[in-house]
């Protein structure tokens, strides 16, 4: 007989709170629909939105009960919409995981023109391993190229050893750049020597005017991340005397033809990269490793096996208070962008 249910990481408000749990789901959760497809997961990452969302803190969640996850690799389970039983895809983005269920599940239903095919020579491991942190820096990459950049000069890359800017730095040397910096100093004048032949910037309000004001003319800085704040305060003068481009970078709703041409340049990578920089968990180890997350213990990336049972990951010491600022910190920004939108 067919199984009714399957294995998930189940979320949902419980008083005040959200309460994390794993538990058997039925089938009937999950979106249906002509252009939806069943898709088996066999690998989703764990990213910080993810992390935020297990441990409770409302800020990427806007749809309770929720499966979380906010990506995975996984095969088709049906022929439907343009795709055939077995068929291997990737899925990032579109809020999965925020608005409807995601990835850390035996199975996950969403949109077929969501699915990017699994490109030839990547395995779907490794296409968790790069997950939408790889896939933003392959994006990134794409915005310096589409605007202008020059690979001969220094290219800066900030949080170089997070998710996004390690994958930046592979790719960027694989491109040609001669010389990749990942180091910055935060004090700069309006206009301040022409360092950079491009950048790319997860960091955000702290580091943006610096960088701006080291462009070289002409050149592109990609900015996709807040790690460091949201608010920018800088001058005009770095755009309209040196066309300096700050180029915003989107994973969530990238174009399917953005989506393919970056999968298939991370497909190029050497799986020993990859290799390196990844953790194997199972489920079980989801609460752990979201907790980890948040207290910033965790290095390179997580990727969840859907077929691995039981706890993999051995307890690390987080400092539950640690989490409890994280937390007030997210409900304070959310109130400001609430009051900022409105
Ligand atoms: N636009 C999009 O679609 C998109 C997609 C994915 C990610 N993102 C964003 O991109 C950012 C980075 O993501 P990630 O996955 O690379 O995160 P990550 O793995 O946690 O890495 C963050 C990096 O930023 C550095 N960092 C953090 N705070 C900093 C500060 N105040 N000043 C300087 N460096 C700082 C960290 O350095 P330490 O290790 O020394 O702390 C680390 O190298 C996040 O804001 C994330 O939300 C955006």
């Amino acid at each position: 007989m067919a199984a009714e249910s399957f294995r998930a990481c189940w979320i949902e408000k419980d008083g005040a709170s959200l309460q994390m749990e794993l538990k058997q789901v039925p089938f009937e959760e999950l979106a249906t629909g002509e252009e939806y497809v069943r898709v088996k997961v066999d690998y989703s990452g764990v990213n910080y939105k993810d992390g935020m969302a297990i441990c409770g803190i409302y800020g990427v969640v806007e749809t309770l009960p929720l499966i979380t996850g906010i990506d995975f690799a996984g095969t088709v389970d049906e022929t439907k919409a343009g795709f055939k039983k077995g068929d291997r895809v990737i899925m990032t983005g579109y809020e999965m995981g925020q608005k409807f269920h995601g990835g850390h599940a035996e199975y996950a239903s969403v949109k077929a023109a969501w699915l990017v095919p699994l490109p030839e020579g990547l395995s779907p491991i490794d296409a968790m391993t790069i997950g939408t942190a790889g896939f933003t820096a392959a994006l990134c990459i794409k915005a310096l190229e589409d605007s202008g950049f020059d690979k001969s000069k220094p290219i800066l890359v900030t949080g170089a050893d997070g998710g996004v800017g390690s994958v930046a730095v592979y790719l960027l040397a694989q491109k040609g750049a001669t010389e990749i910096v990942p180091a910055l100093s935060t004090d700069s004048k309006a206009l301040d020597e022409q360092r950079w032949g491009g950048a790319i910037d997860v960091v955000g309000g702290p580091t943006i005017p610096t960088i701006c004001s080291q462009m070289a003319y002409g050149c592109t800085l990609a900015t996709c991340g807040v790690a460091g704040g949201p608010a920018i305060k800088t001058t005009v003068y770095p755009f309209i005397i040196r066309g300096v481009k700050l180029y915003g970078v989107d994973s969530v709703f990238a174009s399917t033809e953005d989506r393919k041409l970056a999968w298939s340049d991370l497909a190029k990578v050497p799986p020993e990269v990859w290799r390196e920089m990844r953790k194997e968990v199972a489920l079980d180890d989801l609460q752990e490793v979201a907790t980890q997350i948040l207290a910033g213990k965790i290095r390179g990336r997580v990727v969840v096996n859907l077929a691995l049972k039981g706890p993999q990951l051995a307890k690390a010491e987080v400092e539950q208070e640690d989490v409890e600022a994280l937390k007030q910190q997210c409900l304070s920004l959310r109130k400001s962008l609430t009051a900022t939108s409105k």
